[in-house]
């Protein structure tokens, strides 16, 4: 009897304990999960957003919407309120309206009388426009984003070699389905990695691209979203390869209503192209030429021609 009682209890702490390490949350450092300490109970997580707690799915990547929201409202450590008129060094941040689901609603003002319109990715679509007269029908989707980013790794790797690792650390760490990564390419020191997923393919709570996009660009800065305990590499043959310098581009399934004089470059590091029928125009122009092995930034080349013919 006694050994029953004090297997039973034996068993009974192996089992806390295997949840108790189970449940953490993997997609933000500053996620608190709980499994209410009972067994069989399911892990909660939530998640410190300025002044609210909201809950949080741990194991899929947290919504762009309300990283940035996290971002803009405290420290990174997300314990202190930024004072007043404090600005930070980060282009394209603000406090965004978000949807009870994460995803960003169409128009923002970030809290002035000023508003305009975004993408899926959260990023302007339009120009400003005072608060009364901007109205947005729609949130536009982005259904491909361009991961750019320069390796910082002089060692001979083969490139199969890479592009498998780049592939498995998309599918793994962001877990993003495999058939939405449409192309890896090298080209010197550049590597590029399309994500495309329209909106007839997402499937609701599937992982965004966006939201792939914005935990790879915080990943290859050094400043990673995702719990420590999974620190961001890209193993190949057994080593860690850097990279560095991730530019993020977005592209929508509507032409964006931006001024194109007013992109400079350097200040938006955003691109969104302009027609629906030029964007399908560059993707055949972008595999063929792809194909040839000649690629030679042809999305950006194009992008210009573009810019050339709206500004004629
Ligand atoms: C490349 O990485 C090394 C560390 O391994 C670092 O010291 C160096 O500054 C990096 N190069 C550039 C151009 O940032
Ligand atoms: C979405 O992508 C799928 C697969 O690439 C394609 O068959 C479909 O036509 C696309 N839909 C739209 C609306 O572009």
């Amino acid at each position: 009897m006694k050994t029953f009682i004090v297997a039973s209890l034996l068993c009974c702490i192996v089992v806390i304990q295997a949840q108790s390490q189970d449940c953490k949350c993997y997609s933000h450092y500053d996620g608190k999960c709980n499994s209410g300490g009972g067994v069989g109970q399911p892990c909660q997580c939530t998640l410190q957003i300025g002044p609210d707690t909201r809950p949080a799915d741990c194991e899929k990547l947290i919504p762009k919407c309300l990283l940035m929201k996290k971002e803009s409202l405290g420290t990174k450590a997300g314990r202190r309120v930024r004072p007043a008129g404090a600005l930070i060094d980060n282009d394209g941040l603000y406090n965004p309206d978000c949807e009870d689901n994460g995803s960003f609603k169409a128009r923002q003002c970030n809290g002035t009388e000023m508003c305009w319109c975004v993408n899926s990715a959260g990023v302007r679509r339009t120009e400003k426009a005072d608060k009364a007269s901007k109205t947005c029908p729609e949130l536009v989707r982005t259904f491909w984003v361009i991961v750019q980013m320069k390796r910082n790794n002089t060692d001979a790797v083969s490139i199969q070699d890479l592009e498998t690792a780049i592939r498995k650390v998309i599918t793994e760490r962001y877990r993003l389905p495999a058939k939405y990564i449409k192309k890896v390419e090298f080209e010197e020191n550049l590597i590029y990695v399309d994500l495309m997923q329209n909106s007839t393919e997402k499937v609701p709570g599937e992982v965004d691209i966006a939201d792939v996009g914005y935990y790879m660009e915080k990943d290859i800065k050094g400043d990673s979203i995702i719990a420590s305990t999974s620190p961001f590499t890209i193993p190949v043959n057994g080593k860690n390869f850097l990279v560095q310098e991730p530019l993020i581009m977005y592209i929508d399934e509507k032409p964006h209503e931006l001024s194109m004089k007013r992109l400079t470059a350097g200040v938006i590091a955003v691109i969104v192209v302009v027609v629906v029928a030029i964007v399908a125009g560059i993707i055949v122009l972008v595999l063929t030429r792809r194909k040839r092995g000649k690629y030679e930034k042809a999305e950006m080349k194009e992008m210009n021609e573009v810019q050339k013919e709206l500004n004629s």
